[in-house]
């Protein structure tokens, strides 16, 4: 089996990147993580990724005078990687158009609301504003529009009185950490049909 070469994009605590390596330890996943990027060299998630032997990347985006110039790092870096694939996982920047139709077709991302519900940010609190009585996550594919790709797997999870936007990101995380694997794994082995 030929593994499938990932690359993860983080600015954070990279939990869902934690999932994803995690699960590509499995000798019979169709995938690999070859390497993790972020745009925070602070970004907690590096510290797991350098633990478990994933080859880490950092550049802020505040070098560089335009969006563009920023992107062209990313995609010199995934480039010398050799990817197939790219998810974010929690990487809090909007890419150029440019950027993003270059690797539609090879990119995933996941977001914490069932999409097309409550793109953008506080999804959790926007569910609550909104009174939903079920939320979730959703993994789907980038396109140049934000949150905007066609979905390949969602989970519910169920709203509880008294939740927070605390509270309910917590369970929806459980459900992300569930679906983002599975999602790569369907992905890599060619279940999914191209985008
Ligand atoms: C996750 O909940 C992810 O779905 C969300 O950020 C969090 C990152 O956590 N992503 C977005 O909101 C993207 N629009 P993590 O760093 O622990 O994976």
């Amino acid at each position: 089996m030929s593994r499938k070469r990932v690359a993860i994009l983080i600015s954070g605590r990279g939990s869902n990147m934690q999932a994803l390596i995690e699960a590509a330890k499995a000798p019979d996943f169709p995938a690999e993580i070859v390497g993790v990027f972020s745009n925070k060299s602070d970004a907690p998630g590096l510290d797991f990724a350098r633990a478990n032997g994933v080859p880490t990347a950092t550049r802020s985006h505040k070098d560089f005078a335009t969006r563009e110039d920023f992107d062209a790092v990313i995609d010199q870096t995934l480039t010398a990687w050799q990817v197939d694939y790219v998810c974010l996982a929690g990487f809090m920047r909007i890419f150029s158009t440019g950027f993003a139709r270059k690797w539609t077709g090879r990119m995933l991302n996941i977001h914490p609301s069932l999409l097309p519900k409550y793109k953008g940010l506080h999804p959790h609190q926007q569910a609550l504003d909104d009174g939903a009585s079920v939320h979730g996550c959703t993994v789907h594919w980038v396109i140049p529009e934000l949150d905007d790709g066609p979905a390949i797997l969602q989970a519910q999870v169920p709203i509880l009185p008294g939740d927070t936007a605390e509270t309910l990101a917590a369970r929806t995380l459980v459900a992300e950490h569930r679906i983002y694997p599975e999602a790569l794994r369907m992905l890599a082995s060619g279940e999914i049909a191209p985008l």
